[in-house]
């Protein structure tokens, strides 16, 4: 595919050649111990109209090791303050010459319509509540590599189901590779409409604790509710923090995760973020991985559809 638009358009075979690609690209680039050169001439686009730590630093490092240039755009400092628009400033950056926009914005759908006005590949790095497809991609690749397979595991998505675009890509991602998905919050948060799509819905934690093999650890995202949430922070934590106890009554193998940025004593508690089930920082590794592969392929394929040779491309 061109873009890496969501996880929910892609097919099963799609999602694992691009876990599998990361594998490959990102052991080629340890075992090297130097840049790759496969997107060397080529330049790669950040454009981040919302803030973030890790899907910017980890595209940005990702373009880098297969060799390829970057821009690094931010709205804030930006000539958007001028009221260029959203469209106008992705047009021009293509002009400076982009193969890869990676775009970042709090409205949901905004990659999709980069996708139809620019030429260039683009990658959604999180479009408002709607999908964050590399994030889904790491979160899986993540559990993979502790499992071997996602068939037949039970994963329990925890905390703002609702206004959670890594949840949306989790859900569509974890079922493609025969996963059972669990969606566990409050129900201001989390809806029933998810049990239509094959998904089970729960609202204790305590009831789906000893069935899941895997537990991802949403924030809630206070930046996406335009009311102040029920429940309340204190109320939230003690309902759903992933705590030590809670952790007696979980499978002893049980993988605990985190999309990031964790909020300490809300969603996880410190013993348990930085204790031995956690690979919260697994994932953020697997992340420049993922994106190397999202990137090498969609540029690619770019480069077929307009029909450069693979001499050319290489
Ligand atoms: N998980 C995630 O998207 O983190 P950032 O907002 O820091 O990129």
């Amino acid at each position: 595919h061109r873009h890496l638009l969501g996880l929910e358009s892609l097919s099963a075979a799609d999602i694992t050649t691009l876990l599998d690609t990361a594998e490959v690209l990102s052991g080629r680039f340890k075992s090297q111990g130097q840049k790759l050169d496969l997107l060397s001439g080529k330049t790669v686009a950040n454009l981040f109209f919302e803030n973030s730590t890790r899907t910017r630093n980890s595209f940005s490092l990702a373009s880098k090791r297969l060799g390829a240039d970057t821009i690094e755009f931010a709205s804030s400092g930006s000539s958007v303050s001028k009221g260029e628009t959203f469209i106008d400033t992705a047009k021009t950056i293509e002009a400076m010459g982009a193969d890869a926009v990676v775009v970042r914005h709090a409205t949901p759908g905004t990659a999709s319509l980069l996708s139809e006005h620019l030429d260039c590949s683009v990658l959604n790095a999180g479009d408002g509540a709607h999908e964050h497809p590399t994030q889904g991609l790491l979160d899986i690749l993540t559990i993979r590599q502790k499992r071997g397979s996602l068939r037949g595991l039970t994963v329990g998505l925890v905390g703002d189901i609702a206004h959670s675009r890594t949840a949306r890509s989790n859900i569509w991602g974890l079922q493609k590779l025969g996963a059972h998905v669990i969606v566990c919050g409050p129900a201001t948060l989390v809806s029933r409409k998810w049990e239509a799509h094959g998904v089970e819905v729960a609202h204790r934690l305590d009831d789906i604790l000893p069935k899941c093999d895997v537990l991802n650890l949403l924030r809630i995202q206070f930046e996406r509710q335009a009311i102040r949430p029920f429940p309340s922070v204190r109320e939230y934590a003690l309902l759903y923090a992933m705590n030590a106890e809670r952790m007696r009554r979980a499978k002893p193998d049980v993988l605990i995760m985190a999309p990031g940025p964790i909020n300490r004593g809300v969603e996880i508690t410190p013993e348990v973020a930085d204790g031995p089930h956690s690979v919260i920082l697994q994932q953020v590794g697997n992340g420049i991985a993922v994106r190397m592969a999202g990137l090498w392929l969609s540029i690619n394929a770019n480069c077929n559809k307009a029909g450069v040779s693979a001499s050319d491309r290489s």
